[in-house]
């Protein structure tokens, strides 16, 4: 097949990556990619929210299928306008999209859908939103309604921390029109963890799950990144949830959306709270009553989840995404491997602050048996002796790990950043570190 991966990150040269893996072989191409998308595909040089230059490559091109990665492009309605040029599309419409795009817009299809989260209100007042704290109890999250680059949602410990939280949104205006809307919800204690689905505008089938590490220091302490790390599978989510997480939260929101005219195919990206005796921490339980809820919707597939995830699929990936965007995809699409893998994110030294770029990258070459280098953050130079690799971002690489179990994939991915150096470069030492302490 001839493949667009639309994106330039992580997750994307993890897409490119796993299409390439597969036996029959297919002509990729990446839009914009980065200088690991390079070694497996042909970057095209169009940005990823630039639609009418992506289709009009596609136009031009014809393309099999496209693949969207970031949200960015599917919020925009990429999905909608490669639609109207006949190219297969692996991702959700704009009005799909939404479930990411608009927190009060998901909580609406979750409760009319009847799936369990976190109980939340919504408010555009600041003396309206402060006044119904008290009915939530502390702690409490605040969240702005739209996209906010992962920096929407605050978990806030105090009355004055919340109350800071609706001012800077609904007075200051810090995330503009994102935080126009803003939604107080119920705190759910618990265990994190992601699903992914992939969905054909019908049916849905789980890819195995996942867990993200989205504090920057050990021990899950400091502010919020984009994802330091990840691994597959989590043991949070034991094998007797997997039918509950399909049937009680994934199916309804597809059938809801079907309801409401919105066909969604792609990934369906769950962030779920599991508080039951298996999750470390567990805690006071939700008032929905179940033992699993909803954090959030993605329409995407999860960065860094992908690269601890793809890399465990058998089977031909180009197959189950093509029956994804056209609505026949079958469970046995999804062969998963039986292992674990594990991926820890190298950094630019001050992310998720400030961080230089353009720093040597010296290492990549020395390849270890069961691990892989993606490429996050990097760009090619020209350089006397050939090509050089230099950091162009926060998030620099994601070093993946397979093994076994989950304690040879993470020392697979330590060994292997151990050979890769460039300078101010920072990871966190303890990814799986919950898997790790239930012992
Ligand atoms: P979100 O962007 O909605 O995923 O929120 C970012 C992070 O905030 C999540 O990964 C959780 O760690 C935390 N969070 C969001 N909503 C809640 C909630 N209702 N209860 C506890 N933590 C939450
Ligand atoms: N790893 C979290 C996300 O992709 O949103």
């Amino acid at each position: 097949m001839k493949i667009l991966v639309v994106g330039s990150g992580g997750r994307e040269h993890a897409i490119a990556w796993r299409l390439a893996q597969d036996e029959e072989g297919h002509e990729l191409y990446c839009a914009p990619g980065n200088a690991g998308t390079a070694e497996v595909a042909t970057n095209v040089d169009i940005k990823a929210d630039d639609i009418p230059g992506i289709a009009a490559w596609a136009t031009v091109n014809h393309p099999d299928l496209v693949v969207v990665g970031p949200e960015a492009p599917l919020v925009k309605g990429l999905v909608d306008a490669l639609a109207g040029i006949r190219v297969p599309t692996f991702g959700p419409v704009a009005a799909g999209a939404r479930m990411e795009g608009s927190k009060r817009f998901a909580k609406e299809i979750m409760d009319a859908a009847g799936v369990p989260t976190g109980k939340a209100e919504v408010f555009t007042d600041a003396a309206a939103a402060k006044a119904a704290l008290p009915a939530f109890g502390l702690p409490v999250v605040i969240k702005a309604d739209g996209l906010a680059a992962g920096k929407g949602v605050i978990v806030a410990e105090t009355t004055d921390q919340a109350e800071a939280a609706i001012d800077d949104m609904l007075v200051g205006n810090k995330f503009g029109a994102a935080g126009a809307e803003v939604l107080i919800e119920e705190f759910l204690h618990g265990e994190e963890c992601s699903i992914l689905a992939l969905v054909d505008g019908n049916d849905a089938v789980l890819l195995p799950s996942s867990q993200d590490h989205k504090r920057i220091f050990d021990g899950d302490k400091g502010p919020n990144t984009g994802g330091m790390g990840a691994y597959s599978p989590a043991p949070v989510v034991t094998a007797d949830k997997l039918p509950m997480i399909k049937e009680k939260i994934i199916m309804p929101v597809v059938r809801e959306l079907k309801k409401r005219g919105i066909t969604y195919r792609g990934v369906l990206y769950a962030g779920l709270m599991v508080n039951d005796e298996n999750a470390n921490p567990h805690g006071p339980l939700a008032k929905s009553g179940s033992t699993v809820n909803v954090v959030e919707f993605n329409a995407r597939f999860g960065d860094p989840e992908t690269e601890a995830v793809l890399p465990r699929l058998g089977g031909s990936f180009a197959t189950a995404l093509l029956h994804a965007a056209q609505g026949c995809l079958k469970p046995e699409d999804v062969v998963v491997k039986d292992e674990a893998a594990a991926t820890v994110i190298v950094a630019s030294g001050g992310y998720p602050g400030d961080y230089e770029k353009g720093k040597e990258i010296s290492g990549l070459a020395d390849a270890k048996p069961d691990t892989i280098v993606f490429h996050c953050g990097t760009k090619r130079v020209p350089s006397d002796d050939g090509i050089e690799i230099l950091t162009s971002g926060g998030r620099v690489l994601s070093v993946t790990g397979l093994g076994s179990n989950l304690r040879e994939a993470v020392d697979r991915a330590y060994a292997r950043i151990a050979g890769i150096s460039f300078g101010g470069m920072f990871y966190r030492k303890d990814i799986a570190h919950r898997a790790f302490e239930r012992g």
